[in-house]
C-alpha cells in the first residue's frame, strides 16, 4: 500500500510540473485545419477570403461602396504572394499590429450585429499560416484620410505569447486617400474550378451586387466583376439578445456584468423587444421574491432559474426586421438570372426568426431548366468560368447548391452543412424532381441558400458550414418547401404544355387525310382540298396560342 501511495504521489507531482497554459496562437498553429488552412489549395483561398471579407465589412461599416483588388503572384516552389487592397476607411496606426499580429482580436465578436467577420481570428490566422510556411511577416499599408500619410507596418505573431512582433513601422507614400492593403507570402496552390479564388469572388459578386471586385491571377490574367447596383444594402442595426433562446448561463453572466441597478432596467436595457411593461410582467411571472427593484447582481442562482423560465415564456414580438439584412427576393432573382440562365426562377425570403436569442433570416433562390446557349452567356471574357464548367446540372446529376452566410459564399464542407441536410430532407419527388431520400435531388436545378444573422452558427472556426440548430433547420425547410411548391407548379405547367404539343403534332399528322376525305366526298378540286388542310392547320395552331 505504502509503495503504491508513494508511486502515485510522484506521478501526480510529475504531472503537475507538466501543466502549462496554452496560448491560443500555439493551439491554432497546431490545429490550422480548424481555421481552413489544411491544404495549400484551401489555404490560398482562405487567406484571400479572410482579407476580402474584412475589406467588405470595413467599407460597409464606413458607408463606402466597396472596391477590392486581389493580386496573386507566383513566387515559385509552391509559394505565392497574396495582396488584397481596398478603398475602405483604413486602420488607425495603433491598431494595425494587434489586428494582424494577435489571434482573437477584433471589433465584431462582442457586437450583436450582422457582419462577415465575427470571431476576431480570420486575418491574423492567415498571417500566422503565412509566417509558418514562409517565415515572412505580413506587410500592411493603411491610410485613414488625405491629411495623414499612409502607414506601413510589417508584423508577425509571437505564437508562444499570442502577441504582435513588429518588424518595421513607418510612413510611406500611397496613391490611395484611404484604404488598406494587406500582403503576405504563403505556401499555396492556385487552380480553377470548384474551390477556386475566381469562383469565390464571382459568387461574392452575385450575393453583393453593390461591390466591385478585381482579380489578377498568378499568370497575369485580369478578371473584374463590376457592381450592378450603386446602392449599398441598408446597414444592419446592432441589437441586444432576443429573450427567446437566451440560455440560463448567458442570463447569469449578463446579470453579473450589467450596469443596470434594478431588475426592471436590466430587462429593458439588456434584452431586445422588452419595455418597462413587459419587464414587469416577466418579473411578476418569475415570482420568488423578485421585484422590479431587485439588484441584478445579487440575484441568487436558483432565482435566476425562475427568471429565465419567465423570460422564455414571455409573449415577445419577433426581433426587429432591420437587425438582419437579407439579399432580398429581388436581389436573389437578379443574381440568379444574371449568372444561371434558366427557364424558371423564383425566390423566397423568410421573416426573421430566432435561435438561442440570435435573430436570423433564411432565404432561398431557385433556378430550373436549361436554355440554349447557356455556356456562352456564362463565359467570362473567354476565360474558363468555374460556374460554366459545371453548367446547369443534367437531368440525372445532383442539383447545384450555392451556400451563403452573411453574403459570404461557403465553398467547403458542403456535406456537413445544415443547408445541405435541409435540401436532402425535402420531398423533392412531390415537386417533380428525381430524388432518393438521404441524397441530393437530381435534375437541372440550381439552389441559392442564404442565412443572414447577427451571429451565424458555424460548425467550426473556418466558417464553412452551418450547425443544425432546430430553429434554423425549420426555417430552411419552410423556405425550401415554398420554392419547391412553386417549382412543382411550373413543372406541371411545362408538362401540360408538352402534352398538348404532342397531341397537336398527332392531330396535325391526320389533317391532310381529313382534308382529302372531305374533298373526295364533296368532289372538290385538289387546290381547294389543300386550302382546307392549310386552314385546319392554322386553326389547330391558333388554339395553341390561345392557351
Ligand atoms: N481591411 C480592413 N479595414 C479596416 N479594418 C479592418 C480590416 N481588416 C480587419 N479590420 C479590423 O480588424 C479586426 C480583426 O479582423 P479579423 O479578420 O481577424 O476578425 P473579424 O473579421 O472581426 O472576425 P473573423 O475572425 O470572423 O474574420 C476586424 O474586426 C476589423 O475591425
Ligand atoms: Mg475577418
Amino acid at each position: 500500500v505504502g509503495f503504491k501511495a508513494t508511486n502515485q504521489r510522484v506521478r501526480a507531482s510529475a504531472l503537475a510540473a507538466r501543466q502549462r497554459t496554452i496560448a491560443v496562437s500555439e493551439f491554432f498553429a497546431k490545429n490550422r485545419h480548424l481555421l481552413g488552412f489544411d491544404s495549400p489549395k484551401r489555404a490560398l483561398l482562405t487567406a484571400v477570403k479572410e482579407a476580402v471579407d474584412n475589406s467588405l465589412d470595413a467599407c460597409e461599416d464606413a458607408g463606402l461602396l466597396p472596391e477590392v483588388w486581389v493580386e496573386l503572384g507566383d513566387l515559385g516552389n509552391g509559394l505565392y504572394r497574396v495582396a488584397v487592397e481596398d478603398n475602405g476607411p483604413g486602420i488607425v496606426d495603433s491598431q494595425i499590429a494587434h489586428i494582424f499580429g494577435k489571434l482573437l482580436y477584433g471589433s465584431r465578436f462582442h457586437a450583436l450585429a450582422q457582419s462577415r467577420g465575427q470571431q476576431g481570428l480570420g486575418i491574423s490566422a492567415a498571417g500566422m499560416y503565412a509566417q509558418m510556411t514562409t517565415g515572412r511577416p505580413v506587410r500592411i499599408v493603411s491610410r485613414i484620410d488625405g491629411r495623414h500619410p499612409a502607414r506601413e507596418v510589417t508584423v508577425s505573431i509571437d505564437t508562444l505569447r499570442n502577441r504582435p512582433e513588429i518588424h518595421s513601422r513607418g510612413t510611406t507614400s500611397w496613391h490611395r486617400k484611404h484604404g488598406t492593403r494587406v500582403e503576405m507570402d504563403l505556401e499555396g496552390q492556385y487552380h480553377h474550378g470548384l474551390h477556386s479564388v475566381a469562383l469565390y469572388l464571382k459568387l461574392t459578386a452575385i450575393a453583393n451586387p453593390h461591390v466591385t471586385l478585381h482579380l489578377c491571377e498568378p499568370d497575369g490574367t485580369l478578371l473584374s466583376w463590376e457592381r450592378t447596383v450603386r446602392k449599398r444594402p441598408p446597414q444592419a442595426r446592432r441589437i441586444k439578445p432576443h429573450p427567446h433562446g437566451v440560455e440560463l448561463g448567458q442570463l447569469i453572466a449578463m446579470l453579473k456584468a450589467t450596469d443596470a441597478r434594478h431588475l426592471r432596467a436590466f430587462l429593458r436595457d439588456e434584452l431586445s423587444q422588452v419595455g418597462a411593461r413587459r419587464a414587469d410582467e416577466i418579473i411578476a411571472e418569475a415570482g420568488h421574491g423578485l421585484t422590479a427593484r431587485s439588484s441584478p447582481r445579487r440575484i441568487a442562482k436558483h432565482k435566476a432559474t425562475f427568471l429565465h423560465a419567465a423570460i422564455a415564456a414571455a409573449k415577445v414580438p419577433a426581433p426587429p426586421a432591420d437587425c438582419v439584412v437579407p439579399i432580398g427576393e429581388a436581389g436573389l432573382l437578379e443574381g440568379l438570372r444574371h449568372e444561371v440562365p434558366a427557364r424558371f426562377v423564383t425566390a423566397v425570403t423568410r421573416r426573421p426568426a430566432v435561435y438561442r436569442g440570435n435573430p436570423f433570416v433564411v432565404e432561398v433562390g431557385l433556378a430550373y431548366g436549361t436554355v440554349g446557349g447557356a455556356e456562352v452567356a456564362l463565359s467570362l471574357d473567354g476565360h474558363p468560368n468555374p460556374l460554366a464548367e459545371q453548367g446547369m446540372p443534367g437531368a440525372s446529376e445532383p442539383v447545384r447548391l450555392l451556400r451563403f452566410a452573411n453574403r459570404v459564399p461557403l465553398l467547403y464542407q458542403q456535406s456537413h452543412c445544415a443547408m445541405t441536410q435541409a435540401v436532402m430532407d425535402v420531398h423533392w419527388r412531390r415537386y417533380g424532381l428525381d430524388h432518393a431520400r438521404g441524397s441530393m435531388p437530381r435534375g437541372p436545378l440550381t439552389l441559392m441558400v442564404h442565412l443572414a444573422s447577427v451571429w451565424v452558427p458555424f460548425t467550426s472556426e473556418s466558417k464553412e458550414a452551418i450547425a443544425s440548430y432546430p430553429e434554423v433547420v425549420r426555417e430552411l425547410s419552410l423556405a425550401l418547401n415554398e420554392v419547391g411548391r412553386r417549382l412543382a407548379g411550373h413543372v406541371r405547367k411545362e408538362q401540360r404544355v408538352a402534352r398538348e404539343e404532342a397531341r397537336r403534332t398527332e392531330i396535325e399528322r391526320y389533317l391532310p387525310f381529313a382534308a382529302d376525305a372531305i374533298g373526295a366526298i364533296l368532289d372538290w378540286p385538289t387546290a381547294a382540298t389543300d386550302e382546307l388542310a392549310g386552314q385546319l392547320r392554322e386553326l389547330v395552331g391558333s388554339g395553341a396560342e390561345r392557351e
